[in-house]
Formats: C-alpha cells, structure tokens, sequence
C-alpha cells in the first residue's frame, strides 16, 4: 500500500536560485520540508521565508544528513560538491534528488553509480526533470507506439542569452566550479537526456564543435546567485575556460520498441544567443511524420504530415491520450510549464519511495546522471581531437 506523500519529510542542500524551485513544488505536493542546509546567512533567510525548522548553516551537510527528520535529500549546491554531497546522502541512508549534472567528471559520477546500486540503496534521482513535462511523455508513448513511424533524424537547439556580456558572471562560466563543458553541460544534457527518454534509446556516438567567444571575462568580487542582476561596482577580469556555444551530433542505439535505431541527431547549444531566455527545442522527424516541441510552450505539440493537415495536439485536451494523465493537473487551457515538471518529477520520485519501489522507474537515475557527464566527456574529447567519439 503506498504511504501518503506527507508523511515523507525532504531536506535541501543549498539556497540558490534552483532551491525554492524543489521547495515549493515540495510544497504543492505536501511533502513536508524540514531542513535546509546552506551559508548561515542564507539558510536562515529561507527556513525564515519558507517556515523551515530545522537549519543548518556553514554549508554543513553532514549535520544535515545527521537529522531523524529527513527521509529525502534534495541537493541543489554547486556541481562541484554534487558526488561528495550525494555519497554522504546515501551513505546517511537517506534518499536522493540531486540536480544536474550528476557530477564533474565520469571518475567521479561512477562512484554514485556504485554506491546507488547496491541492493539496500535508497532511491536515488538526477533533476533531468524535462521528462516530466506532459508533452514530453506524450512525445515519448507516440515515438513507441509507432505514430511517426520509424525514427529518422532528430533536430533541435537549447538556447539562452543571460551569459552574453563579458560581465555577465556565474560560478558555471569557471571549469573548476562547473565541469569542463559549461553549456553543453548546463543545459546541453538536458536537451540529449529529454531526446533519449523520448527515443528510449542512448547516445552510442558523439562529435561536437565548441566556441568560447569572451576568451576573457569580467566578474564582480564575491558570490553571485543565478540570474542575478544588478550593477557591481569592482570587475576582476579573468580568463574563460569553459564554451559559451557547442554544435553537437550524436548517433543513438537500439531501442526495444523497434521504432529508433541508429537515429541520427544535431543541436545547437548556446548561453549566449540574445532574445532566447530558456528555449528547449526539439523536432522528431520520422518515416510517418514528425513531432515538435519547445520548453517556453510546454502545454503544446506539433504533429507534421507530408499527405494531411498539420495538427495541434494540446495537452489536457483529446490530443493527449491516457498515458500522460498521472503526470498533469490541471484542465487543457490552464498552463501547465516549468514548475509544474519539477512538481510531476518529484512526485514521481516519492510515490516510487511511498509505494515501496512499485511504481515504474521513469525518472533519470544515477546510472543515467553518469551516462550525461560521461558523454560531456565524449564531447569534449571529440572537439579537441576533431572527430566521432564512442561513448
Ligand atoms: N533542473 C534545472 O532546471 C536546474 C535549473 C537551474 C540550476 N540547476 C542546477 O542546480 C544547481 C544549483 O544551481 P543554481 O542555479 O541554483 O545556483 P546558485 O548559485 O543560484 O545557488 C547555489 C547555492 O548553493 C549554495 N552552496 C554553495 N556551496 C555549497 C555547499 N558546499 N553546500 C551547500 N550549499 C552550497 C550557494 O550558497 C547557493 O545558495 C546546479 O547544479 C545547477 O546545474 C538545475
């Protein structure tokens, strides 16, 4: 029998701009949130602003992972501290949602994988949370039902313009602190983990072509939180080791519905693409038809045929079958975007924990986490030596 949800209690690791995005979707699904964990300062302003009892500052983890009160980790720090946060979490024994990307570099992410899978490892999740957009299960039970016939290509593009001045600053811009690729790996994995789970099928084969265009960069003195404005008064230069736009080809494997096998596909990822703030976009172009879809309107998919109309299919209406109904509430014409996938992810994630493991396993897993940090290394070994990489 599964447990109700709010007898589930979460603890969250850090106080940025992505924390209150797992705190209220916690919220809206009555998961209680009893501990946040961040800099003292911060810790306290959100356990004040969120009604949060339990705070622990000095980026203690540790003392966090030590609470009686949290039975789910959420870990929305810095990548940098994503493994060493995630093995103490399971260590703890407690259960784990931690956001993209999984880690720094495969050598390290293997060793989540590891620890995850032992036979008494708590449940462990990776924030690919794309998955959970209605449209995108939609897209994912058309592609396996053979609605667009067999799978031939692939296109599409993530883009965004908050990094486009040489003084726009985030810890992301430096390797040390995000990972060797920056934009395929901040935004890029999302786009190729929402393209394999709708394919059912992983990137066999990678190239890519990088671009840093500010070679050198300002940035103010002293933390900056995402998205942050504002006008600093003193700018350090210093030089950018990380792309601000990748050109990216992948070839995927075998999928066991039979309709997705070799496919091709190429995108665009760029930080630095003015007048785009957060464009997900992805076009499936199959024998039958072809499928498209984009992040800033999530509520809708287009349906292309070569010998009738062109369709519209929205979500919450007949266009979208039953197989999407557990991961949507509210009527078609009532917007359902980016908050609400956090929410469906997250549901999915303590319902699989509430019913003892029985519900099916949709959500990114540790083992897919890796396979996303292992391919940035694909990538990046492919753009240095100019050619296709193996995964
Ligand atoms: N899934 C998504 O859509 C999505 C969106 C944005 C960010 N993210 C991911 O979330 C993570 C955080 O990104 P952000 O944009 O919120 O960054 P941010 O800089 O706004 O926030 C990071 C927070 O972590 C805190 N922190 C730093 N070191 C810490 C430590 N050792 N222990 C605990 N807290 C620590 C900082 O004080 C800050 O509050 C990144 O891994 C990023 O890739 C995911």
């Amino acid at each position: 029998m599964n447990l109700p949800l709010h007898t589930l209690r979460a603890g969250v690791i850090g106080t940025g701009f992505i924390a209150p995005v797992h705190i209220e979707a916690l919220r809206r699904l009555g998961v209680q949130v009893t501990a946040i964990c961040g800099s003292t300062r911060a810790a306290q302003d959100t356990a004040a602003r969120w009604g949060i009892p339990e705070v622990y500052g000095d980026y203690n983890h540790q003392a966090l992972l030590r609470s009686p009160n949290v039975d789910v980790v959420h870990i929305t720090s810095p990548n940098k501290v994503h493994v060493e946060q995630s093995l103490a979490a399971l260590a703890a024994g407690k259960h784990v949602v931690c956001e993209k990307p999984l880690g720094m570099s495969p050598a390290e992410t293997r060793r989540v994988v590891n620890a995850a899978k032992k036979a008494t490892a708590p449940v462990f999740a990776v924030n690919y949370m794309c998955r959970f957009f209605p449209a995108v299960l939609q897209m994912r039970a058309m592609v396996q039902r053979g609605d667009i016939g067999r799978v031939m290509h692939v296109q599409g593009h993530f883009f965004q313009d908050w990094l486009l001045h040489d003084t726009d600053y985030n810890w992301r811009v430096l390797a040390s602190e995000g990972g060797p690729l920056r934009a395929v790996g901040d935004i890029g994995t999302h786009w190729i983990d929402t393209v394999s789970f709708i394919l059912g099928a992983r990137a066999e084969s990678a190239f890519a072509h990088l671009e840093t265009f500010h070679k050198t960069r300002k940035r103010p003195v002293g933390e900056v939180k995402t998205f942050a404005s504002g006008n600093p008064s003193e700018l350090v230069p210093y030089k950018v080791d990380t792309e601000d736009f990748g050109s990216v080809l992948l070839r995927f494997g075998k999928a066991a519905h039979g309709f997705v096998d070799g496919v091709h596909a190429n995108a665009s990822v760029s930080q630095v693409a003015a007048g785009w703030k957060c464009s997900l976009y992805v076009g499936i172009y199959g024998t039958t038809g072809s499928l498209q879809w984009e992040f800033q309107q999530p509520n809708e998919i287009r349906v292309g045929r070569r010998d009738s109309p062109d369709q519209i299919l929205q979500r919450g209406t007949a266009g979208f079958s039953e197989d999407v109904a557990g991961f949507t509430d509210y009527p078609g014409g009532h917007p359902e975007g980016f908050p609400d996938s956090h929410k469906m992810h997250y549901r999915a994630v303590y319902e699989h924990i509430a019913s003892g493991r029985s519900s099916p396993i949709l959500f990114a897993t540790a083992e897919d986490g890796h396979h996303e940090v292992r391919l940035c290394d694909a990538l990046l070994r492919s753009h240095q030596a100019r050619r296709w990489v193996k995964v």
